[in-house]
């Protein structure tokens, strides 16, 4: 496995399995009385978000703190760059403290990348503006394969904000490196320029219209959120317009089940309840979305064991504390 995770393409099809299969053994932890493991005791893991975030942030802070990390939060609304300081003089106090990990969420497509050229610290992608957010992506896997085995040949359909979406983007890195067919459907105004040939050259397929995509039966219909913090103008006449062309409705969940009726529901959160998603739909047995957020501290335990624990040692047993490696000494 590389150093960072900046990208799902940082990660091969082997990376990606082990990944999963280590999550799997951390989301036992979930269940014990007493949440740690000593793998991480001594390292020390700063959050650092200059986005918003519930889901990313909190997981990650929880993973660091049931494997024995310390693990600090920094957001940009609360630190000096709100007194004007840059990314860089920002991210090298940071470094200065002695961090072993900085996890980064930023407006800026590439930022993590750009921060771990200036750090020697282990850098994981938290989101980068539009560009990508693999441990989302990971999460995202490790809950289909839960309840769907193996992925490969099954049918993923990503619907809604694909412009501005870094999930759709290291979904359907992960998803397609996994095997799995996957379809983008959306609004022509939020489908990324040229993605026709890009479709073409990867063997995805793009659809416009949700209706034709669900009654064609596909396993998870992942539902993305309309990113208004990101539009700057009009991308579709109106909300209801939005919702009655590309929002997953009681109507379409029935539609789906009817085509599918193992079909899952998926939605990375935050949700807009009631425009690319309805209540009834969030809310109905075929959503995994609470699965999603259970699934991503077990994930992101995993990518932390992966990239700081060192190797050989047992993920599950509570036993590979004993003589912790520097990070980065086994990559
Ligand atoms: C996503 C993000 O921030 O990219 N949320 C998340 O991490 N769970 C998706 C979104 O904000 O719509």
């Amino acid at each position: 496995m590389k150093r960072h995770l900046l990208s799902i393409e940082d990660l091969d099809r082997d990376d990606i399995e082990a990944v999963l299969e280590t999550a799997v053994e951390m989301h036992d932890i979930q269940h014990r009385d007493v949440k740690k493991l000593p793998t991480l005791r001594g390292r020390t893991i700063i959050n650092l978000f200059f986005e918003d975030s519930t889901r990313t942030r909190g997981s990650f802070e929880v993973a660091g703190k049931w494997m024995s990390a310390d693990t600090i939060n920094i957001t940009g609304k609360g630190s000096s760059t709100s007194k004007g300081e840059s990314l860089r003089d920002t991210v090298m106090t940071i470094a200065a403290m002695g961090a072993d990990c900085l996890i980064v969420r930023h407006s800026a497509s590439g930022a993590a990348r750009q921060v771990s050229q200036w750090v020697d610290a282990v850098v994981i992608n938290a989101g980068d503006g539009t560009h990508e957010h693999p441990t989302q992506a990971l999460l995202d896997a490790y809950t289909m394969r839960a309840r769907l085995g193996d992925l490969a040949g099954r049918r993923v359909a990503i619907v809604g904000d694909l412009l501005h979406s870094r999930v759709a983007r290291s979904n359907l890195l992960c998803l397609r490196t996994l095997g799995a067919q996957v379809t983008l459907v959306g609004p022509p105004t939020l489908m990324p320029a040229g993605i026709a040939a890009w479709a073409a050259a990867d063997g995805f397929a793009t659809s416009y219209d949700l209706d034709e995509v669900i009654a064609s039966g596909p396993d998870v219909l992942m539902m993305l959120r309309v990113q208004r913090e990101r539009m700057s103008g009009g991308f579709f006449p109106s909300e209801q317009e939005y919702a009655a062309t590309f929002g997953l409705s009681r109507r379409r969940l029935a539609a789906l089940l009817a085509a599918n009726r193992e079909a899952l529901v998926a939605h990375p959160g935050p949700m807009n309840r009631g425009l690319e998603i309805s209540s009834d739909a969030a809310d109905a047995a075929p959503s995994v979305i609470l699965d999603q957020v259970s699934a991503g501290v077990a994930v992101r335990m995993s990518v932390l064991y992966h990239l700081l624990a060192g190797s050989g040692a047992a993920a599950g047993s509570g036993t590979p504390g004993g003589t912790p490696t520097r990070a980065g000494a086994t990559r």
